[in-house]
């Protein structure tokens, strides 16, 4: 089964990004044919200093080696590298009504936020359409919010396929329900957008400052506490398991500590956990040069898959003459 996924190098991986996403999909890499990719052209719908996206890019390739993406088993590279990704969108625009780009809700959500709207904002999802259909993609990983985005390259290459035959995949979404929301340090989702994330790679210094600003009850140091809605216990649960989890809520209900040893329990934990992840990092982002090479030969793979199906649309279409 080949499964897609892309991801936008917007900006710092928080841990909700790892428990959310990345994790998942170094699980599949076991099971499944995984293409991975860095979807640089997206984030030009928001990242618009060249600089800034250009080593956005590369810190987003180190972070996903660093944490599992194995470029053995899955097949990764940055979008801009196989550019026959672009000719795909143009031609699927032809197939693509006005009306349901213009009824996505990310396009309007965006727009409603004062976003300005420009083409790139509208045509996004024929963009991610290419993405998918160009490499056969079969099943698309996604966050609740990209699933109209499936759907719609689903209509697309439906459409498609219905005139010039049998040539696109159509790929189905598949959403982790199971996959809980990480909470940020406010209690609201954790997202980059909200300011309110805790850093997979950061200083250990930093980290600590941050986790200490997570929202808490305010209950007296000897008074039993709530584990179940509280937010340092919902985060540290990520990186416990068993006896050591058990461990921690009976801390909660023994009274005794505050939140503020609860929060330097989870620094622990936490730096614990990305430990070897945060070593390899160091590695990759010594050797940035492999990194490229990595990408590099990730992209001769997917264009190897690519073509095929290039040359099946180009002939269909007319535009092999
Ligand atoms: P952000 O909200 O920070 O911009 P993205 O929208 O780029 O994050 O999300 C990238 C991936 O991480 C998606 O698959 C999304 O479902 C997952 N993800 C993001 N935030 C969380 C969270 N707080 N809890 C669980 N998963 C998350
Ligand atoms: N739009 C996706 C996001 O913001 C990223 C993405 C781009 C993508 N192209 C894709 C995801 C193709 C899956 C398949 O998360």
């Amino acid at each position: 089964m080949r499964v897609l996924s892309g991801i936008q190098a917007s900006g710092d991986l928080h841990i909700g990004n790892y428990f959310g996403s990345i994790k998942q999909m170094v699980e599949a890499q076991k099971t499944s044919d995984t293409f991975m990719f860095i979807a640089n052209y997206h984030a030009m719908t928001s990242v618009q200093d060249g600089k800034r996206l250009s080593y956005l890019t590369m810190q987003c390739a180190t972070d996903f080696l660093a944490l599992g993406i194995d470029p053995n088993k899955s097949t990764f590279w940055v979008q801009s590298d196989v550019k026959e990704v672009l000719e795909l969108y143009w031609i699927l625009s032809s197939f693509t009504p006005m009306g349901l780009l213009e009824r996505a809700h990310s396009y309007k959500d965006k727009t409603a936020k004062g976003i300005a709207s420009n083409h790139s904002l509208l045509s996004y999802p024929v963009l991610m359409a290419a993405d998918m259909l160009l490499f056969g993609a079969e099943v698309v990983p996604v966050g609740k919010d990209q699933i109209q985005h499936v759907e719609i390259a689903r209509d697309i290459a439906i459409k498609f396929n219905n005139l010039y035959g049998d040539i696109l995949t159509i790929p189905e979404f598949r959403v982790q329900e199971d996959v809980q929301t990480v909470p940020g340090i406010d209690g609201q989702k954790m997202s980059k957008s909200y300011g309110n994330i805790v850093n997979v790679f950061g200083e250990e210094k930093k980290q600590l400052k941050v986790i200490k600003k997570i929202v808490t009850e305010n209950v007296a140091m000897e008074e039993p506490k709530e584990f179940a809605n509280c937010n340092v216990y919902n985060m540290a649960k990520l990186f416990l398991e068993g006896d050591n989890l058990k461990a921690l809520q009976n801390r909660y209900k023994a009274g005794g500590e505050g939140h503020g040893h609860f929060k330097i329990y989870l620094a622990e934990v936490m730096w614990e956990y990305f430990k070897d992840f945060r070593e390899k990092r160091e590695y990759f982002a010594a050797n940035q040069g492999e990194v490229r090479e990595i990408l590099a030969s990730g992209a001769d793979k997917a264009r190897a898959i690519a073509m095929p199906i290039v040359e099946k649309i180009r002939t269909a279409t007319g535009i092999r003459y």
